[in-house]
Parts: C-alpha cells; structure tokens; sequence
C-alpha cells in the first residue's frame, strides 16, 4: 500500500459515505476509518454499524482501540473478514473515556503492553498492523522516552508507524484542545526516522499545505491530513496529481455525478439521503455560491445541472 497521502481516522467524520465521496476525488489517498473499541465488534450483536464499506473505498485502514490483546486478536479476526487493507491500533487519542479505560494515548506509558497488543493482532492477521501514536504524553521526556516506545514495540514485528507530531496531555486538557496547544514537532519525527530508517514514518498533525508539505517527504515516508481535509475535502481533487504522479485532471462536473449517482443508488436502498448530503455540501463549501449549492444539495430534488448551471459560469473558488 503505498501510504504517501492518508486522510487520517476522525470519529463522527470519516465514515463510509465521506470516504465514498473521497474516493471520487482521489484515487489513491489512504482512507481510515474512525476508531472502533474491539468491545464494540465483541460484545455487540448489530456489528454493521461499525463495519461498514464499499470496495470503491479501498485502500481502507480500520482502526481499533482497545489493550486487551487477546480482545485485540478477536476483532481483528472479523476485521481480516470484511476485506479492509491495515488494521491501525490507536495509541494516540486522549480523551476522559480513553484514559480510564487505559488505551489510547495512556498506552504511550506502556510499551510493552502495545506491544503484546500489536503481536497477538499480527498473529490472527493476513493484512499490516500498524500503529498511530503521539510523541509522548505529560510530562514525559520524548528525547529518551520516544525511541525506547519505538524500540520495544518493533519487536511485534509492525513497520509502519503514523506520528501525530506533539504530546497529548492527559491531565487539564480536552481533546479539542490537545490538537491544538501541545506544540508541533516535527524536528522529532525526522529524527525518530534517521534512528529508524528501516520503518516506514508518516507524519501527522498541522498539515494543510500539499506543494510545501510534499518536501517533507524527503524526512519521512507519508503525510497524514485530518483537519484540513474535513475543512476543504475539494483540496482532494489535486492529491493524485501532486503526490502520484498521475496525469488525470478531476474535473467537478464529473465529480458531482459520481456524488449524485452514489446518492440515488443509496436512497434507491432506502438510506436517508443527509448522511450522505451532509458531506457533498462539505465539498463545495468556500466557493462563492456555496449557499446556493447547499440548496440546492439540501433540496428534495437535487438538480446536479443546476449546480453545474453555477460552476460553468466560472465562479472561482475562494482561496
Ligand atoms: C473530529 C476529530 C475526530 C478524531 N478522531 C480520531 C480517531 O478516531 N482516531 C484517531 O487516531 N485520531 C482521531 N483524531 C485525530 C486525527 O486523526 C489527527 O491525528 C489530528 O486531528 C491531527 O491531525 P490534523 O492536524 O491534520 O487534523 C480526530 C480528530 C478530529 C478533528
């Protein structure tokens, strides 16, 4: 899987649909799922809820949260099952729920139990198993600390590593705000890959500039985009082009009858059509007009020539 460009997993975002439509702008990008606790695939009887996917989507990582590892093992039995391509352990988010249940971003203090986590998951898998992480967490020193984490939890054999490039304080701050105030270090990825060359590194957190971020390639192996994405999924159109090589142009006509055609063939199975409409606005939000297309999105009768109608008389997007 070649992991240059990954929309990274966000809870209540990137769902099936989203990644539908992300899909149709971006043949190639890596897409993930939101995190899903083994629990849930375990203990629940409707686990369609939680596996959910299109073939079109592919390559898709599902990510589970959890540090039982022999719960770990069960749940990515079922995930091999559902022909998703990696299976991504989260190690990296810290909210309340996350902390007292030890998983998550607590799990940067153990990194021996990550990784029996990451092993027993190997054991009971045909697809990758990787991990996304933190730099650390409170007051841990990540000069000593990051590669001694790293260095024990190789031993589960995993070689891919996804990087959010800052701390998460589990004391005093909410998750919101541990996206936001712990300081970027991206100086320490780069490091982490000099004193790992063999692993491959993709770099998370802060991301929102293809043209300069493309030269940060040249410190780690792939670039992680969460925000900016979900902010301006458009931007998708051009990830193909950018960061492989390929020499086809998205055009938007044909991008909203992909999204159209997705939409009918849903409703057409009796799915309620916002799910599906809440992210198409998304795609057109920042060009002028855009209230006018989420009109006519929201509208019973979505008339895509319409929409095509205000595009064609070349509105230009609003940086
Ligand atoms: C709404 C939202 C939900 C998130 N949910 C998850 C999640 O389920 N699993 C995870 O590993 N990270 C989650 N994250 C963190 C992102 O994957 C990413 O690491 C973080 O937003 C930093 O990247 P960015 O600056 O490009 O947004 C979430 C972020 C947001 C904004």
């Amino acid at each position: 899987m070649d992991r240059t460009f990954c929309i990274a997993p966000m809870m209540g975002r990137t769902d099936t649909h989203f990644r539908n439509l992300c899909r149709f702008a971006s043949k190639h990008a890596v897409l993930f799922t939101e995190m899903v606790h083994s629990n849930a695939l375990l203990k629940n009887k409707r686990i369609d809820k939680y596996i959910n996917k299109t073939d079109i989507e592919n390559p898709v990582v599902f990510q589970l949260g959890g540090c039982e590892p022999s719960d770990l093992a069960e749940a990515t039995k079922i995930i091999n099952e559902c022909k998703y391509n990696e299976i991504n352990l989260n190690v990296g988010c810290p909210s309340p729920r996350v902390k007292s249940g030890g998983f998550g971003a607590f799990l940067m203090y153990e990194p021996s139990k990550v990784k029996d986590c990451l092993s027993f998951m190997s054991a009971t898998s045909d697809i990758p198993i990787t991990a996304k992480i933190r730099l650390g967490v409170d007051d841990q020193d990540i000069e000593k600390t990051l590669d001694k984490f790293i260095e024990i939890i190789l031993k589960s054999g995993i070689n891919t590593i996804y990087v959010h490039a800052r701390k998460g304080m589990l004391n005093g701050l909410n998750p919101k705000e541990n996206r936001n105030i712990p300081p970027l270090n991206y100086e320490r990825v780069y490091r982490l890959k000099e004193d790992f060359p063999d692993i491959e590194i993709i770099l998370n957190g802060g991301l929102s500039n293809f043209i300069e971020d493309k030269n940060k390639l040249k410190m780690v192996d792939g670039l992680m985009y969460g925000r900016f994405i979900c902010e301006k999924p458009y931007e998708l159109t051009k990830v193909d082009k950018i960061f492989y090589h390929s020499t086809d142009e998205m055009e938007i006509e044909s991008l909203i009858k992909m999204m159209e055609k997705y939409l009918i063939k849903n409703q057409n199975l009796g799915l309620s059509g916002y799910l599906i409409k809440r992210h198409m606005v998304n795609f057109f939000k920042g060009f002028n007009y855009s209230k006018k297309i989420r009109q006519i999105i929201m509208s019973d009768n979505l008339d895509v020539d319409e929409i095509i109608k205000i595009l064609k008389k070349k509105y230009l997007l609003v940086a």
